[in-house]
């Protein structure tokens, strides 16, 4: 089994990837060829949980909704190896010859994400055990550790075997391993596997030891096998410990990944092996790093919230999707039709949002929308989930939503290929992450995840595209802005990539509690943040000063700052404003150096959403980096996709209120969706609509 660390430096929109070097036909435009030159339209189909009667329609159904991909067998190992070693394809082998005739592509998925019960009962050493030390049995999904070697071997069996019997069937147009990575295990074969993975990382114990501060709290290893993964315990956890089970454990997914990936090429060479990965709030695995090992990257995007938070929700994931995917085109394998989590319950779209999303998806390079799922499920734990063909059946606003989007998607084949490109970047890092989720931090609000969101909605607000890219990929220096929002987590080594950015003639800005620890999770001393980064930014913060719930510090300038404050001394850097009360009166809370031909800016607080949305305006200004629509209209997103040798470019835009809007500044073109030709100035985005815009400067 490999536990090769994996985890590294590279990363970012536009470095390429593993994958670019398998060339072409496994890239998503090898996908679009085998779907005629069309964009991906459909989703996962499920068609165990029915009859022949409703296959039939299925076919009649897709073809009115012009389906012409989906994704089949994702949780179907019970049904196809109904006990060990035996397998039946019977089934599979009927439904996949009846797609190919009916012209729908599949999306072969390895069952893995779901092991039958047989599997459990052979095997109860390879069921997840939590932290707190609880053996998780089936009867849900999801419930395996990836480091238990009869999982592992089982995975790989059942994907040999799918990739032997269906490598070349004309049907299969790309692979889908697994379901979503996502559990995580404490058991005995974590704790070896990590012990391996340290060992790897460490080289001795001596260098652990000094890494993890062992000698705080009198945790010392003397051997190797003492060292545990961070299972419950008395109070808080060694930081550096749980950072490290981070990185092991998104190193094991990926190796469990690469297996499967593995045995699939094997047999069908030529077609993309992905898997699915999640975007929004998922910290158990390195994007970046699943980003260089799949064919492209393909992601599920359920919106948290309605309205326009569900419209920032879909940029943000579209942005991260292409950016782990080195600024290549990804595809949208689920959404759902009519599914909006809102905390505790799910919200229905509004009349146009299938539509209006799954161009959205689109426009941040997105090459087709797929949605979970086919059919409503009539039993099972989500059978209340939205889906193409609900419950009522094809007579319902949903799938008449579906058939329109269907319609309108395969209009817009010509975007295929091209890509989106963006003049601003967010940096962010799995690592950087983790390592302010442990426990002990200043405050609860030192929230890494919501950080990253609101640097990108700010920029998005602006109406500037944006992409994410890692503090130490190389090539930052063609985003004339970067935005490190919540870098807690420095190297050295990106540390002095950011100070060579600045000096480059970049623009930064660096928001509080950044570079405070090393890559090993021990503080930077002499005052934060990492002293080369220190250097670009012109400040010194000598001691942090979190905020009390709901206390607000005025500052200089009329705006406000919660949650976190900073004594921060200048070295060279001027105040933009200062705290005008208690013990920070007239200490600078933002500060802006010029370094070398670049401008590097520093914010110590947590800015009121105005006066941090002002602020990305003004950076974006000085930066010279534009809106894509100028000047921007509230309301209604902008994104535009360029050829590969850029000479057209398509302008989409997404009308996010519930009125129609005339864009006045739009210019003319061609447009996708309604066919018609358009004069500059003339665009009327219907309500809830969008419109595509080709354009041949
Ligand atoms: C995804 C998952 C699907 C389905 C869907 C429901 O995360 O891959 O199988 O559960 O969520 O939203």
């Amino acid at each position: 089994m490999s536990v090769e660390p994996n985890r590294g430096a590279a990363g970012g929109a536009g470095a390429a990837g593993t994958a670019a070097s398998q060339g072409a036909d496994v890239a998503t435009g090898g996908l679009v060829q085998r779907l005629g030159g069309r964009l991906a339209f459909g989703g996962d189909y499920n068609p165990e949980q029915w009859d022949e009667a409703v296959w039939r329609e299925d076919d009649a159904l897709m073809a009115r909704a012009g389906v012409n991909l989906v994704t089949v067998g994702v949780f179907s190992w019970a049904l196809l190896e109904p006990e060990e070693g035996r397998y039946d394809f019977g089934r599979l082998d009927a439904h996949l010859d009846r797609l190919h005739a009916a012209g729908v592509a599949v999306d072969l998925a390895t069952p893995t994400a779901s092991p039958p019960p047989w599997f459990t009962l052979a095997h109860p050493d390879a069921m997840p055990v939590t932290a707190d030390g609880v053996r998780l049995v089936h009867g849900s999904r999801d419930t395996y550790c990836l480091a238990a070697p009869a999982y592992r071997e089982a995975a790989v069996r059942i994907a040999t075997a799918l990739a032997e019997r269906y490598g070349d069937h004309p049907a299969v147009a790309m692979w889908h391993v697994h379901n979503e990575y996502a559990t995580v295990c404490y058991c005995d074969h974590a704790a070896a596997a990590f012990r391996t993975w340290l060992r790897r990382r460490h080289g001795t114990l001596d260098k652990l030891n000094d890494a993890w501060g062992t000698a705080f709290w009198s945790q010392r290893y003397a051997s190797w096998d003492e060292i545990l993964p961070p299972r419950a315990t008395q109070w808080h956890r060694n930081p550096a410990l749980t950072l490290d089970y981070r990185r092991f454990w998104s190193d094991q997914a990926l190796a469990g990944y690469r297996e499967q990936r593995e045995a699939i090429r094997a047999h069908s060479p030529g077609r993309p092996v992905v898997t699915n990965l999640m975007v929004p709030e998922y910290q158990v695995l390195d994007l970046w790093a699943f980003g260089r090992e799949v064919d492209f990257v393909g992601i599920d995007h359920y919106p948290c919230g309605p309205g326009i938070e569900a419209a920032a929700d879909i940029a943000f994931g579209g942005d991260r999707a292409r950016s782990f995917g080195g600024g290549r085109p990804w595809l949208l394998i689920e959404q759902g039709t009519n599914t909006l989590y809102s905390g505790d319950r799910v919200l229905p779209k509004e009349p146009g949002d299938v539509l209006r999303h799954s161009v959205a998806h689109i426009a941040h390079g997105s090459e087709g929308a797929l949605f979970f799922q086919w059919r409503q499920s009539k039993a099972g734990a989500e059978m209340w989930h939205s889906a193409m063909v609900p419950h009522a059946g094809p007579d319902s606003r949903i799938f008449r939503e579906v058939t329109g989007t269907g319609a309108a998607v395969s209009r817009l084949a010509e975007v295929a290929g091209s890509r989106v490109r963006a003049r601003a970047a967010v940096l962010h890092d799995s690592d950087a992450w983790w390592a302010l989720d442990v426990q002990g931090t200043p405050s609860a609000e030192l929230d890494y995840h919501g950080a990253l969101r609101r640097a990108h909605r700010a920029l998005w607000d602006a109406g500037v595209t944006a992409d994410f890219a890692h503090p130490a990929a190389p090539g930052l220096d063609r985003y004339p802005l970067l935005v490190a929002p919540a870098l807690h987590l420095l190297s050295e080594t990106a540390a002095a990539a950011a100070r060579e950015y600045v000096r480059g003639g970049g623009t930064l800005l660096v928001q509080h509690f950044s570079g405070v620890v090393d890559e090993h999770h021990q503080a930077w001393l002499g005052g934060y943040p990492a002293p080369a980064l220190r250097e670009a930014l012109g400040i010194r913060v000598e001691e942090y000063r979190p905020l009390a719930q709901g206390e607000v510090l005025r500052l200089s300038d009329g705006s406000t700052g919660t949650a976190w404050s900073e004594s921060v001394e200048p070295a060279g850097a001027t105040p933009v404003t200062t705290y005008t009360h208690g013990m920070l009166a007239g200490r600078p809370a933002l500060t802006r150096h010029s370094y070398g031909r670049g401008t590097a800016w520093y914010l110590s607080t947590r800015l009121d959403d105005t006066a941090y949305g002002d602020l990305m305006v003004r950076l974006t200004v000085e930066a010279g980096v534009p809106p894509e629509l100028t000047p921007p209209l509230p309301g209604v997103e902008a994104v535009r996709r360029w050829s590969p040798d850029g000479t057209r470019a398509w302008l989409f835009l997404l009308n996010h209120t519930d009125g129609p809007l005339p864009v006045p500044q739009a210019p003319g073109g061609h447009e996708l969706l309604t066919g018609r030709q358009v004069a500059p100035g003339e665009l009327r985005l219907p309500a809830r609509g969008a419109a595509v815009l080709r354009q041949e400067p």
